[in-house]
């Protein structure tokens, strides 16, 4: 039996769908409160099917953080595919993220250990590697740096991928994988999805930085091929194209027949936007929707080198212009 944290989520629903066409017996955990029909709606991108393949999966509600829930739903287990994570930048969210992402994880290790899995594979972040200095691509091998203006999801993404380390030194095969910016379909209010989101919606703007992106196919075939292989205690970067926000919103404006953005915001502007946005929230009690982090990672250009991969299994990336016509295609259906 394979178990799937954050199998509601981007990854993981497309993790689900091809475990299942593989025809591998999954448990899948998922929150009270989590959007299962998420799943079912990415099931209806590949296969007219979605509901009988939705069926087989075994749903078992855990929260990662409540050893107790968590114990019962790793009877029987062999493999871990460990994706669940909380996502935010805001800091007031440090504690939770650290409860999440660090203890949960903790808590994923621990009873892999206890309960003999065979093999861990966890879903980490290209946020836990450092940066170089003479602008060559940052690659497995670029440590973290305890020094830099680390954000709080980062810290505990970082702290996460620590306790995984902790556990191969107690016995515990695993690999992990740091993927660039997922582009995939079907979560559209968060993450890339909100991206997608919001140029279909129109922008004018753009910024003069840029990311490693991948698509959310590439990531599940990589984390399958990982998991079936003999690797172990290796991490992976998964980068398949650096890319201008410039040319990836482009991108995305043609796969959604909208035009695209054609004017650079400068970085001033868009910091005195995020102090207006600060005091509105302090004065309206309203969500801030731009934070320090995110407009520094806008005006970033931080590109990565994901080629080991290929090196270890038989794997290539998808050209990003499929993913992203793709990725548009069933933005538009839905
Ligand atoms: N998206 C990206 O661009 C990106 C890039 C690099 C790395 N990653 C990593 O990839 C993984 C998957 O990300 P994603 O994009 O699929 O995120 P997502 O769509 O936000 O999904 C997160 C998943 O984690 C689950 N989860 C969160 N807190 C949990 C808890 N306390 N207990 C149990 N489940 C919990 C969520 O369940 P609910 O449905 O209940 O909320 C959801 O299934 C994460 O580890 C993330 O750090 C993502």
């Amino acid at each position: 039996m394979v178990l799937v944290t954050g199998g509601t989520g981007l990854v993981g629903s497309h993790l689900l769908y091809f475990l299942l066409k593989k025809g591998i017996d999954v448990r899948a955990i998922h929150r009270k409160s989590s959007k299962l029909e998420a799943v079912r709606r990415v099931f209806s991108y590949y296969t007219k099917d979605a509901d009988s393949l939705f069926d087989k999966i075994e749903w078992m509600e855990a929260n990662i953080t409540d050893i107790p829930a968590l114990e019962d739903a790793f009877h029987g287990v062999t493999h871990v595919y460990h994706s669940a994570a909380y996502i935010s930048f805001h800091p007031k969210h440090f504690r939770k993220l650290k409860k999440a992402n660090i203890d949960g994880t903790a808590n994923i290790v621990n009873l892999s250990l206890a309960h003999k899995v065979q093999k861990l594979c966890h879903v980490s972040s290209i946020a836990t590697l450092g940066s170089t200095i003479d602008g060559s691509l940052i690659s497995e091998s670029t440590p973290w740096n305890p020094e830099e203006d680390n954000n709080v999801y980062a810290i505990t993404k970082y702290g996460s991928e620590m306790e995984v380390w902790r556990g191969t030194q107690e016995g515990l095969d695993s690999v992990i994988i740091n993927p660039g910016v997922i582009m995939g379909s079907g979560h559209w209010h968060s993450g890339s999805g909100a991206i997608v989101k919001m140029v279909a919606k129109g922008t004018k703007y753009y910024t003069e930085g840029g990311v490693s992106i991948v698509d959310v196919r590439d990531v599940v075939h990589a984390m399958i091929k990982l998991m079936d292989s003999d690797i172990i205690n290796e991490r992976f970067v998964l980068a398949g194209e650096n890319i201008t926000y410039k040319v990836l919103l482009s991108q995305l404006a043609n796969s959604l027949g909208v035009s695209a953005p054609k004017k650079s915001i400068s970085k001033w502007k868009l910091d005195g936007l995020r102090k207006l946005d600060w005091l509105s929230s302090k004065l309206s009690g309203s969500r801030r929707r731009l934070l320090k982090s995110t407009v520094d990672s806008m005006y970033k250009k931080s590109y990565y080198d994901g080629s080991k991969i290929s090196k270890f299994v038989d794997f290539t990336y998808t050209n990003s212009e499929e993913t992203l016509r793709r990725v548009g295609k069933n933005y538009l259906k839905d």
